[in-house]
């Protein structure tokens, strides 16, 4: 063990006010309950759920997710898929194409522990995986990516997705397990109406999709989208069979109040200490953007005097306006915040140091962090 490994270590146990900072923190009784209440959101109305984990990168977490209901787990890239299946993970997809000789080898192998689902738009994707599937053997599920808005990966209408299944279809190797799209782009429309609107018309397109297939003759059992962002709309679409929203189960300050998600807890928290007070009205801790992402929304003080306010951080230090009470704070008194966007926070981290009752229970590494080929 190395000695930051033991030192991590030595934090079992202590109180969370004794930590040295700055440090990530996920209570895990708000974590079980999050988890808990999209299970149970996601089964009433009639989904399923596979939460995206590229934001927590944690089998443990990954685990309590199936246990609670979900039918598998969602990832980003390959190398997070083949450290879930490693960890006994099962239902995995790859919401993303997977491109490149070495890496078909690599799906192959991971396909012989559990099957993985990977994401296509394009007939060189279907190429490519009936190349491996001569080479290696075994069977390549897919989804066929829908571009529904956010200009990013997709084929960029049913039609598209019709000739696509079709290739899929005859191509030996390779099978349909349905189809995905991702809403991304709707995720920060203010007025709750407008938004509900535009999601629809944009998941209708997944809907014309399936319905082009089957009167094609072509079965499409999966109909993939959803983030935490547009959960509570997404899961009304009655064309959606099953939701990709993972991160709400840590909860952030973008998903609460620029996406407007009600009904989960603020389980993720960074816990900060300020180091200087050169003004009254200015102090800085020692959480930069090497810790904490706060491009998207801005993070949201707890337990703090009214009036304290992020102006804009560096890499190792982040300056704060101070007003009011909050000028009596001064060096050594520590500020808990919610992050801003936890995505790219979390991978900021080596660790999750797991609080119930205000004391460390454990310590949970991010275990895909950093894999991201
Ligand atoms: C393909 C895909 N699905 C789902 C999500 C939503 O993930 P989360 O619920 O963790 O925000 C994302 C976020 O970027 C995504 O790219």
């Amino acid at each position: 063990m190395t000695a930051w490994e033991s030192a991590v270590q030595e934090d079992l146990g202590r109180r969370v006010d004794e930590l040295d900072t700055p440090v990530l923190c996920l209570d895990l009784d708000a974590l079980e309950r999050n988890i808990a209440r999209a299970a149970q959101l996601i089964a009433q109305h009639g989904k399923q759920w596979r939460p995206h984990s590229k934001g927590h990168k944690t089998p443990r977490i990954a685990q309590r997710q199936l246990a609670a209901g979900a039918i598998g787990i969602t990832c980003a890239k390959l190398a997070e898929a083949e450290a879930l299946a490693q960890a006994g993970i099962t239902g995995l997809l790859v919401a993303n194409q997977v491109v490149g000789p070495r890496k078909m080898q690599r799906l192959a192998q991971v396909n012989r522990i559990t099957p993985v689902i990977v994401t296509i738009d394009h007939s060189d994707h279907v190429h490519m995986l009936a190349q491996a599937a001569r080479m290696f053997g075994g069977k390549f599920p897919v989804l066929i990516e829908l571009d529904i808005g956010m200009r990013r990966a997709g084929v960029s209408s049913p039609h598209a997705a019709l000739e696509l299944a079709q290739l899929v279809d005859r191509t030996p190797g390779v099978e349909l397990a349905g189809i995905m799209g991702y809403e991304g782009h709707l995720l920060e429309v203010p007025q709750l109406e407008e938004k509900r609107q535009k999601i629809f018309r944009a998941l209708d397109i997944l809907g014309e999709t399936r319905q082009l297939l089957h009167q094609h003759g072509i079965a499409c059992p999966v109909v993939s989208a959803g983030g935490s962002g547009s959960l509570p709309i997404t899961l009304q679409h009655p064309a959606v069979t099953e939701v990709q929203a993972g991160g709400l189960v840590m909860m952030d300050a973008y998903y609460r109040y620029v996406c407007q998600l009600e009904g989960f807890e603020h389980a993720l928290s960074l816990r900060t200490t300020i180091t200087s007070r050169p003004q009254p009205d200015r102090a800085v801790v020692d959480a930069g953007l090497k810790t904490q992402h706060v491009a998207y929304a801005s993070p949201v003080f707890v337990d703090a005097p009214p009036r304290v306010q992020l102006l804009e951080p560096s890499a190792e230090h982040a300056t704060l306006r101070l007003e009011g009470e909050a000028q009596n704070l001064g060096i050594g008194d520590r500020l808990t915040l919610v992050p801003g966007y936890s995505d790219l926070t979390t991978v900021l981290h080596n660790q999750f140091h797991v609080i119930r009752n205000s004391t460390v229970v454990d310590i949970w590494p991010l275990e895909s962090r950093g894999l991201l080929r």
